[in-house]
């Protein structure tokens, strides 16, 4: 899933050609993460939640960026290139710092309607802009359940 769907835009310092398009110096140029991320050659049913894709790849973010494989390269949520972010070792520890500690702390369970059946989050109900996040969805959360355990 990308976070930026289009990278943050850049402009090329000299005139340049990409597979016989003319690129004139001065032309803007944004990174199109989306449509990578959602290409299913690399991903297979790209919009599937699937964490078990990323099994058998041990790389930091820093060490996927710099693969010069692309097609070993997980995602491109940090950019690309040499304006790649400088932060993504801090942003990859802390969302696995926030994450583990979320799982440790609550129970996620899907919410229910009135007649109690399961409300499934629609996972292409984003925000829209050039960051995109889920639209908040009703959810059950369960640190009661902790606490239970505890005493
Ligand atoms: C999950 C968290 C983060 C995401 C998704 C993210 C994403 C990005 C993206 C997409 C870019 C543009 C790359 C490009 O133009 O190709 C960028 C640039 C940058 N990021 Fe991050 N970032 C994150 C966290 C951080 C943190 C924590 C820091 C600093 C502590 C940081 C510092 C920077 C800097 C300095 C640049 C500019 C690099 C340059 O233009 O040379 N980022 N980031």
């Amino acid at each position: 899933m990308s976070t930026d769907i289009l990278g943050v835009p850049h402009a090329v310092i000299r005139a340049d050609e990409y597979i016989g398009y003319k690129i004139p110096k001065g032309a803007g140029a944004m990174w199109n993460v989306w449509a990578v991320h959602m290409d299913p050659i690399r991903h297979p049913d790209p919009r599937r939640f699937d964490p078990a894709r990323y099994i058998d790849d041990h790389q930091t973010a820093a060490e996927a960026a710099s693969n010069p494989d692309a097609s070993k390269r997980d995602h491109f949520v940090f950019g690309a290139g040499r304006r790649l972010c400088q932060g993504m070792h801090i942003g990859e520890r802390s969302l696995f710092l926030s994450m583990s500690r979320l799982l440790w702390a609550f129970s996620f369970q899907k919410a229910d309607d009135a007649d109690g059946k399961e409300i499934v989050p629609d996972a292409d109900n984003l925000t829209e802009g050039l960051f995109v996040l889920p639209k908040a969805f009703p959810e059950k959360l369960y640190q009661e359940m902790l606490k239970e355990s505890r005493r």
